[in-house]
């Protein structure tokens, strides 16, 4: 595939097994340029999700990449992690070695306004897996990259799954509303992957045999690595594997197909102690306001797995 065709892309992240395996999605595929992946503090601290990117990365033998570290906490609150879902290292179901290929000196939300600010309007794409804080902060400094962003695809929020911190939030919206409430109020044009989504995308006894069956060190990384994450949403909703979020903002990019949707109106409760996170997603227009978010609900949820067997296979 040209190089002028590929679609350029910042993946902002806090592996997380699920945020890892969405990276390798990216790695493998030729559509899509990764001009940096920045790390965010969320499903354990800043200091892991940083290493975590970095192992991914060697696993897949792609040295070269550019990770950055970005926020080491939300705008304006205590950090809360998730380790009770992802474990210790929020990697946890294999042992992957200390990273050596370099963390750039750059701080990540000083790369993600610098690389819009750079490369041609409309052209960089942000692919958010973690808690908003590195994009929240970057608007506030630089309020114009909103402007250059072509689309900014996310996974994080709910409406007709509820949370999954609290019964109004997901962990990603949780974690950091300030900074959520920015973005959504920035004028870029979303594509949110809800819960409503990625509960369908769940990691079956089936999926999970034919990612091993691919016989390399990358698909016994993953299948350890769905293994562990798995057991913990399978445990609450009593389904047949977890839901496997983060690769679906990848996946979008790659066949939008897979997916269905409404433009709709989305905004963020940021004061509510009891609905703290929650995306206030209009999906049945009831209000009168403007409209700044896709919010999909539909997956081909067969078609999701095919492509990761498929792109897996090719690391
Ligand atoms: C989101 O929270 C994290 O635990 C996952 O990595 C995903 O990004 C799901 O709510
Ligand atoms: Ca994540």
């Amino acid at each position: 595939m040209s190089d002028r065709i590929k679609r350029k892309i910042i993946i902002d992240t806090d592996p997380g097994q699920d945020d890892a395996i969405a990276i390798l999605l990216a790695l493998a595929s030729p559509e899509l340029e990764v001009l940096g992946i920045t790390a965010v503090a969320g499903n354990v601290p800043l200091e892991l999700t940083q290493q975590n990117i970095r192992k991914t990365c060697e696993l897949a033998g792609r040295t070269e990449v550019k990770v950055y570290a970005g926020a080491n906490a939300p705008m304006k609150r205590k950090l809360f992690t998730a380790e009770y879902v992802h474990g210790a290292t929020g990697l946890n179901g294999i042992e992957l070695p200390k990273p050596t290929m370099p963390l750039q000196s750059q701080n990540g939300v000083d790369f993600i306004i610098e690389t819009i600010m750079k490369q041609p309007e409309k052209s960089v794409t942000l692919c958010t897996l973690g808690p908003l804080t590195n994009v929240g902060i970057a608007l506030e400094r630089v309020p114009e990259i909103a402007s250059r962003i072509k689309e900014l695809v996310m996974m994080g929020g709910g409406l007709f799954e509820g949370g999954n911190v609290t019964p109004a939030a997901e962990f990603n919206i949780f974690v950091d509303p300030d900074a959520a409430k920015l973005v959504f109020d920035s004028g870029i044009p979303i594509i949110v992957m809800p819960l409503d989504v990625t509960h369908k995308a769940l990691t079956t006894a089936a999926r999970i045999e034919k990612i091993r069956a691919i016989g390399t060190s990358v698909s016994t990384a993953v299948t350890g690595w769905l293994e562990f994450f798995e057991r913990f949403d399978e445990d609450k909703y009593g389904t047949d594997g977890g839901p496997l979020h983060d690769p679906n903002v990848i996946a979008y990019l790659l066949k939008p197909e897979l997916y269905a949707g409404r433009h709709i109106n989305v905004e963020i409760e940021t004061k509510s102690e009891l609905t703290i996170g929650m995306t206030v997603a209009d999906y049945w227009q009831v209000m009168d306001k403007p409209k700044n978010a896709i919010w999909m609900t539909e997956l081909d949820a067969d078609g999701f797995f095919d492509l990761i067997v498929e792109r897996i296979s090719q690391i």
